[in-house]
């Protein structure tokens, strides 16, 4: 959600910064803009509309020469998409311009303040009332301004900011939207996100809570916000650069969906040793895992929907009572924090708003918190107590798969630890989950392989308005998700339902053509899924079902069948989603749209 790119070095600045917000393309955003010192002043250009736009208007930042700049991708949040409220955002001398990823808060209060001292406000955006306090307080020290700036506004901030009086230098600061700084032999980078200097360099500093940071071609100064220097150690990242391309795919998601037996087997063979698993990152004592009473998990989006699984399976196997909850509702209905209890925060991103309010909260009230995470050194990773990682690389599509993969199979190893640790499965029962488990990729791996299947089935249904899924247990669990993937990307309305609650309401919505998506992978619940088939049948929905093989009596009932191949129960969403994700990319695709950066939506959404 909105991206920040900047660059100060030997090279033209703003063609690395275009370049860098193409990266960032991901977060979601729906106009851009750049700003370069000229030699004399800053020029700006801003354009709504995608990034191409900006590019062609500048001639690939031909028409911006200068070798230090800020560019941005704007998620508008106040004020409508359009060319003015555009950052960056300048104060009326053009002097000073900044570009903000986040909210202030308190801008209202701040603007009215302002406009009463004669700043006269151009744009609707909360951002314009820093340009205006930088210049309010700036008295030759920029770094002075930037602090007092930061001592007044509430909210969350990445800034960028470039001062006429000081051309040759880039300052950033930030409090709770993501920033890092990289630095090369050619020149210094601030970036909302790793992609965008990967190309540059892999050597990166995360900023910080409260942290301003100063970059001239001599030097990489940091400070606190009381202007203290501070020392910090550049981290290297180890991101394949080929991991944040295309790689020949038509789109990312597809790529990603292809990465998934990988990135899957990424994250659990370092974890499997000597027939166990080890989940040394988790920083819990055995002692400490037999007292758990309570276990919640919090998230947001695709993250939540693998809480959700992973309730099914901890509650089933290590037998410990978990609750999954949306952030957005946890941290404001003042959750009880019992003792022996553990909170885990699962997010791709690390930076999802709510999702580190609620890990805030939880550790206020002095809560453990574990939390599952994709990229390393994020905010959430770093105020986690632990953080088990999952390893699926940089997903740069914004409807998630192969992260979405991962974190199912961190849950699975977390539910079967946690089971062999309280002796509530044999060790037996965890050896053939284990190998199950080893299995898993090379399945998923199988799946793709017939990819053409669902391509064919989803090229009838591209002009569909509605789409239901259903399931039962894990069925539910995966329903909810391939109904978010559908509607993410291809515009059609589609929910999910626990198969057993439909009739009482949903139901009534079917009629004669309806498509309806049932998952019955789980053989205990199987005649159960299977009579309400039978009764979405009887109202004229058209089935489309999902299954295993041993299953074959399906096709009696459903009109439509996919089979997916056999593993132990609780592990079944992990291949039963294959098929949905690539349903939901062949129908936007079908439908020609846009499917990498479907509208309104962003990757990592950074306010509330
Ligand atoms: C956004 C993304 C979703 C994601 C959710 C949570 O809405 O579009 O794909 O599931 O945020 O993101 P997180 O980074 O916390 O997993």
């Amino acid at each position: 959600m909105c991206g920040i790119a900047g660059y100060i070095g030997k090279k033209q600045a703003a063609p690395i910064i275009l370049d860098g917000l193409a990266k960032l393309e991901y977060r979601g955003y729906d106009s851009a803009g750049i700003a370069v010192f000229d030699g004399e002043k800053i020029h700006m250009e801003k354009a709504v509309g995608r990034l191409r736009v900006l590019d062609e208007l500048t001639r690939h930042g031909a028409s911006m020469p200068g070798f230090c700049g800020i560019g941005h991708t704007r998620w508008a949040t106040h004020g409508c998409p359009s060319d003015t409220n555009a950052h960056p955002h300048m104060n009326r001398e053009n002097t000073i311009a900044v570009v903000h990823n986040g909210i202030i808060e308190n801008y209202d209060v701040l603007k009215a303040r302002l406009e009463k001292k004669g700043y006269q406000f151009v744009s609707e955006t909360d951002t314009e009332v820093l340009a205006h306090m930088l210049t309010e307080y700036y008295r030759g020290n920029p770094a002075e301004a930037i602090e007092k700036v930061m001592h007044r506004v509430e909210g969350s901030y990445a800034l960028g900011i470039m001062f006429l009086d000081h051309p040759h230098h880039i300052y950033a600061a930030r409090k709770d939207s993501p920033l890092i700084v990289g630095v090369s032999d050619t020149g210094k980078f601030i970036a909302s996100d790793v992609p965008a200097i990967l190309q540059y360099t892999r050597t990166v500093y995360y900023m910080e809570n409260e942290e301003i940071v100063c970059l001239s071609n001599e030097h990489t100064r940091f400070y606190n916000i009381d202007g203290e220097p501070i020392e910090k150690e550049p981290v290297t990242v180890d991101w394949d650069i080929h991991a944040a391309e295309k790689g020949g795919y038509e789109h990312f998601m597809l790529k990603e969906i292809h990465e998934q037996p990988k990135a899957i087997r990424d994250t659990i063979s370092p974890r499997i040793k000597e027939n166990d698993i080890d989940l040394g990152e988790l920083n819990l004592t055995d002692e400490e895992i037999k007292r758990l009473r309570k276990i919640s998990i919090v998230a947001c989006g695709s993250a939540y929907h693998t809480g959700v699984t992973g309730k099914y399976v901890i509650e089933d196997l290590a037998r410990i009572p978990v609750e999954t909850d949306l952030a957005s509702e946890y941290r404001y209905r003042n959750p009880i924090y019992a003792p022996d209890s553990l909170v885990i925060i699962v997010s791709q991103s690390g930076e999802t708003a709510d999702s580190l309010a609620a890990l805030r909260d939880a550790k206020a009230h002095g809560s453990k918190v574990l939390s599952i995470v994709n990229v390393v050194g994020s905010s959430i990773a770093r105020e986690s107590d632990a953080v088990l990682y999952t390893w699926a690389g940089p997903e740069i599509s914004v409807a998630t798969t192969k992260a979405y993969s991962c974190q199912l199979a961190v849950f699975y190893m977390l539910a079967m630890k946690f089971a062999r640790i309280r002796g509530s499965i044999t060790a037996e029962h965890f050896q053939t989950l284990l190998e199950a488990l080893r299995r898993l990729p090379d399945q998923v791996e199988g799946l793709l392989s017939q990819k053409e299947k669902i391509q064919y089935f989803a090229n009838h249904y591209l002009a569909t308005e509605h789409i239901f899924f259903m399931g039962r247990g894990i069925d539910y669990a995966i329903s909810l998700e391939g109904s978010l993937k559908l509607k993410e990307i291809s515009y059609i309305h589609s929910e999910a339902y626990a198969a057993g609650e439909l009739k009482h309401g949903t139901i009534s919505l079917m009629e004669k053509g309806t498509l309806v998506v049932a998952l019955a992978t789980q053989d205990a619940l199987y005649p159960k899924t299977v009579s309400n088939i039978v009764e979405v049948k009887t109202r004229g929905a058209f089935v489309m079902a999902l299954t295993t093989l041993r299953h074959k009596d399906m096709e009696k009932c459903a009109d439509y069948v996919l089979y997916i191949p056999e593993t132990e129960s609780p592990f079944m969403g992990s291949l039963a989603i294959i098929p949905l994700q690539l349903f939901a990319y062949y129908v936007a695709l079908g439908r020609g749209l846009d499917v990498d950066k479907p509208r309104n939506l962003a990757k990592s959404v950074t306010v509330e």
